[in-house]
């Protein structure tokens, strides 16, 4: 089996990027954020705090998280509920964050993220792909882009979805999960020593788009 792994920080690109490379190469695409998102809404759903390593220990025997695949596109399933759209919400990215730093929780989400690439050929996006979850991937890239950048596109997204946006507080926002993300204890974001650096700052999406499909079917052939 064939995995290509896409690290780097929220709002770099990653989610499109690595669901294009997908489709072109006819792999599945995994975005294990969205395994965080699941256990992050259910605390917030169940009045845990999502800072409180215990208290989200204690409810992971009561969840099950589940990814399955319509029409090519990941869903979402915790305990058999669809919350695909749910974990989307803006409130659960900060709650995803909180919990990724649990060492129960990363370790709940591991084997699932394990098989998938187990049983597929797959692209793979989050935080420690290249660095833990696949350390063999066959191809590693580390994506990112201006904290600036990041929250205009994230404003964009949002704002095309009809939400109501602060440019300021998803700038802030950017920041403190880039801090949470890279400072905690275990499984912080950084580059694997094997993965590209890639910059998308200035590109279009389509133009990062493009050039690492490029990069990555390169990268295949030496395989
Ligand atoms: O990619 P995302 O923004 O949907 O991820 C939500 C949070 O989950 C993010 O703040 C960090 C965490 N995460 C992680 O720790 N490890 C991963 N492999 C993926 C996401």
């Amino acid at each position: 089996m064939i995995s290509i792994a896409i690290d780097g920080p929220a709002g770099a690109g990653k989610s499109t990027i690595a669901r294009a490379i997908a489709k072109e190469l006819g792999y599945i695409y995994v975005d294990t954020g969205a395994l965080y998102r699941a256990i992050g809404l259910y605390a917030n759903a169940n009045g845990v705090a999502t800072d409180d390593p215990a208290g989200v220990e204690r409810l992971l025997g009561g969840i099950k998280v589940e990814l399955r695949y319509k029409n090519g596109e990941q869903r979402v399933f915790l305990n058999g509920y669809d919350v695909s759209e749910e974990i989307r919400r803006p409130e659960v990215s900060m709650a995803a964050s909180n919990v990724s730093a649990i060492p129960a929780v990363r370790q709940f989400l591991f084997a699932l993220q394990q098989n998938m690439a187990v049983e597929h050929d797959v692209v793979m996006d989050g935080r420690d792909i290249g660095t833990i979850v696949l350390p063999g991937a066959q191809v590693k890239i580390f994506l990112t882009a201006s904290p600036e950048e990041r929250a205009r596109r994230r404003y964009d997204e949002l704002k095309a979805k009809g939400h109501d946006v602060d440019y300021d507080a998803l700038l802030e926002e950017v920041r403190q999960r880039d801090y949470n993300d890279s400072h905690r204890a275990i499984a912080q974001l950084k580059q694997a020593d094997d993965a590209l650096l890639v910059d998308t700052t200035g590109n279009t999406l389509e133009q990062s788009v493009q050039a690492l499909t490029k990069l990555v079917k390169e990268r295949l052939r030496d395989v």
